[in-house]
């Protein structure tokens, strides 16, 4: 069935690995599809809310209730709409202190990995929802994998990176069993790339190549100054008063997924 409103185009950027550039990755991508014209939810899904308080929600993480924990515990309770909070660029559904008790809860709950799904069902304000996960394969991350399905993969050009990705492919795969679902990886952004290369980025962005190249394009962010200083603004680089030479790759990587969804709505019709 068509209609005027779509559903969006769903992006879960996941590494369970700390520090690999998963929030700087979501915000500068979902930066660069609002900077396409696209409409943009982000959803902060670490309990420890880093994406949250640096576009300056510090406020919203330490609420009251209702919050995105609330919301994960009772999907049918409450919606999307009434939680988000305007960004520049985006919408965020921030993260609440309260997340720290949830995957406890949820690992007991009934159908504990599908709330997120549950939640952003009703969700068509947008174009593409972005979620940010917590540094962790628990429960968290199964539900942001289950509701979105189309995965981005930050990782850093590190030796370390090979296990990685070989648990999350794991993880994946194990969920894939369970609910008979199909989570796709469609990009990796090598992040965090310092040049010049040492022996060990050269050789990792060789694997990356060689082991993702032939099925998903492999997108290289730099380090760069300019990025953390946009995140420590509360905003990507497309929002942020100073040049950046990596917003071109960034564009690739919107473009990338633009293209996706375009495929996707086509396959719907
Ligand atoms: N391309 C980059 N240029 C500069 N700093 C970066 C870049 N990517 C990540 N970082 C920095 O690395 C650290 C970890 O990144 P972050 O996005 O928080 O990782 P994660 O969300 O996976 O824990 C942060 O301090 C971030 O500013
Ligand atoms: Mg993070």
């Amino acid at each position: 069935m068509s209609s005027e409103r779509s559903e969006p185009y769903p992006i879960v950027v996941s590494n369970q690995k700390g520090g690999v550039g998963k929030t700087t990755v979501a915000i500068n991508v979902a930066g660069a599809l609002s900077d396409a014209g696209a409409r943009v939810l982000v959803v902060d899904l670490d309990p420890q809310g880093y994406l949250t308080t640096g576009v300056g929600l510090d406020e919203e993480y330490m609420r009251d209730p209702p919050s995105l924990y609330d919301a994960l515990t009772d999907p049918q309770a409450h919606s999307v709409a009434d939680l988000v909070c305007e960004h520049q660029e985006f919408d965020v559904l921030p993260a609440n202190i309260d997340m720290f008790n949830l995957e406890q809860e949820l690992v007991s709950a009934m159908r504990g990995r599908e709330r997120l799904s549950m939640l952003l069902e009703s969700v068509d304000a947008y174009d593409f929802v972005v979620v940010d996960c917590p540094p962790s394969l628990g429960i968290l991350t199964d539900n942001a994998l289950l509701a979105c399905r189309n995965l981005l993969i930050p990782a850093e050009a590190e030796d370390t990176s090979i296990r990685a990705l070989d648990l999350l492919f794991k993880q994946i795969d194990t969920l894939e069993d369970n609910y008979g679902a199909s989570i796709t990886e469609r990009a990796l952004v090598v992040s965090n790339v310092d040049y010049p290369l040492d022996g060990e980025q050269k050789g990792m962005l060789e694997w990356f190549d060689d082991t993702f190249a032939d099925r998903i394009p492999v997108f290289e962010l730099r380090s760069r100054a300019a990025i953390k200083r946009a995140f420590n603004d509360g905003v990507s680089v497309f929002a942020h008063d100073e040049e950046c030479d990596q917003r071109e790759e960034l564009e690739r990587v919107a473009a990338h997924f633009v293209d996706l969804a375009g495929t996707q709505e086509v396959a719907q019709r």
